[in-house]
């Protein structure tokens, strides 16, 4: 059998627990999973808020192939400078049109050249009401249809419900669709009829001693008082969590792991 071409997906890395999490993992966790292409979703990456041009260089310094993002892309304005002009940074597609970025790309990846499209969508449920991203997922199928050997998705939504409807849409013409957003990794990856690689939400990268990245004293008191209370980012316990997809010469996923790592 011909080796399967591995891609990792390393979910929201909250701050620098995040950053130092995927910094000193990723090179064991590449060797061990022989991994030839590298996702992970950045949208908190600046404080817990954003993104900026610093850490989009600092993330493919690190062999980070493509970086997805969110609901909260436009949180640090420094990214500005980046959205436009840096193709391995992705946003959600289905943004209205005219919004800075953009949502899909192809890339070349590994010794064999294969075409890997990465497309970022958002959800729409308990959150902002962007154009449909069940519809946006047919056009940039459309689009990339003959020009990518695999197809892999980050839906960055809240709803389970919606991301499950979204990988049953997607299953037979995605290789692999993985849920982000919700920091809380589920238990629920598998290879769907049509053969398509799922899982809810590959879980964040950061701090654990934390409630969902954040200080967790903050946090409580945040919903004891209902009141706008500023978050920081949490300390301790930092840990790498993503998913290990691995996808035949035809861009079939044959397997998928999860992956959660304590430095
Ligand atoms: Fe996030
Ligand atoms: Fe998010």
């Amino acid at each position: 059998m011909d080796t399967p071409f591995t891609i990792l997906a390393i979910g929201d890395i909250v701050g620098k627990p995040g950053r130092n999490a995927v910094r000193d993992l990723l090179p064991a966790l590449r060797e061990r999973f022989n991994v030839d292409f590298v996702i992970a979703n950045g949208e908190n990456a600046a404080g817990g808020n954003g993104l900026t041009s610093a850490l989009m260089e600092e993330f493919l310094a690190l062999g980070i192939d493509v970086v997805t993002t969110g609901n909260h892309v436009w949180d640090n304005k420094d990214v500005e400078k980046i959205i436009d002009i840096e193709p391995r940074l992705l946003r959600p597609g289905n943004y209205p049109e005219g919004v800075a970025g953009r949502g899909h790309g192809i890339y070349q990846a590994g010794a064999r050249g294969v075409r890997v499209c990465v497309a970022n969508l958002m959800g729409r449920v308990h959150m902002a009401p962007l154009d449909c991203p069940f519809r946006a997922f047919d056009r940039i199928f459309l689009d990339v249809s003959g020009k990518a050997d695999i197809l892999i998705v980050d839906f960055h939504a809240e709803a389970t419900s919606e991301k499950r409807a979204f990988g049953w849409y997607a299953d037979g013409r995605a290789s692999a669709v993985f849920g982000t957003h919700t920091h809380v990794q589920t238990a629920d990856e598998e290879i769907q009829p049509g053969g398509t690689a799922y899982i809810t939400d590959i879980g964040m990268s950061g701090s654990f001693n934390s409630v969902i990245g954040m200080d967790r004293e903050k946090s409580v008191l945040r919903f004891l008082r209902q009141t706008k209370i500023k978050y920081d980012v949490a300390t301790g316990d930092e840990r790498l969590c993503g998913a290990v997809f691995r996808f035949s010469n035809e861009g079939r996923a044959v397997s998928v792991e999860r992956i959660m790592l304590v430095k």
